[in-house]
């Protein structure tokens, strides 16, 4: 069996000032949604509105954060996609059994209270992927 996605969740962008980002994007036409720290991910998100589709500002809150790593080497720029699913244990589980690399084999918490998992970007042509269960709007 595959992971039932049931769409995009959101895309996230990597960012160095998250105040500046929050800004520019609204005078870009993006509404501002809530913030928040994710101590897990070691980062804080912005969560911005594209009509419906939400656009995830993210900021690293400490030195040894994913985040600051990836603008390290990288700079500012897209980080992931995040892909909605059903259930984030059972995709995970799935993607696991068919041999798809994964950075989390087991479900992690995201924002939200939403159970995530990353799939490694080298699995799904360079694109860091995340699965995400109870998302906004995609309730299973
Ligand atoms: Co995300």
């Amino acid at each position: 069996p595959m992971p039932n996605v049931l769409g995009v969740d959101h895309i996230a962008i990597a960012v160095k000032d998250l105040d500046a980002a929050t800004q520019l994007w609204k005078e870009m036409g993006l509404r501002v949604g809530s913030r928040e720290v994710v101590e897990d991910q070691g980062v804080e998100v912005q969560m911005m509105y594209a009509g419906a589709t939400r656009i995830e500002l993210v900021f690293p809150i400490r030195e040894d954060s994913p985040i600051q790593v990836f603008l390290d080497k990288r700079g500012a720029g897209l980080h992931h996609l995040a892909l909605a699913v059903d259930d984030c244990a059972a995709a995970t589980k799935e993607l696991v059994e068919a041999d798809v690399r994964m950075i989390n084999t087991e479900p992690k918490t995201g924002a939200h209270h939403t159970r995530i998992a990353f799939v490694h970007p080298k699995a799904t042509s360079g694109v860091l992927t995340e699965l995400v269960e109870g998302g906004e709007g995609f309730e299973a």
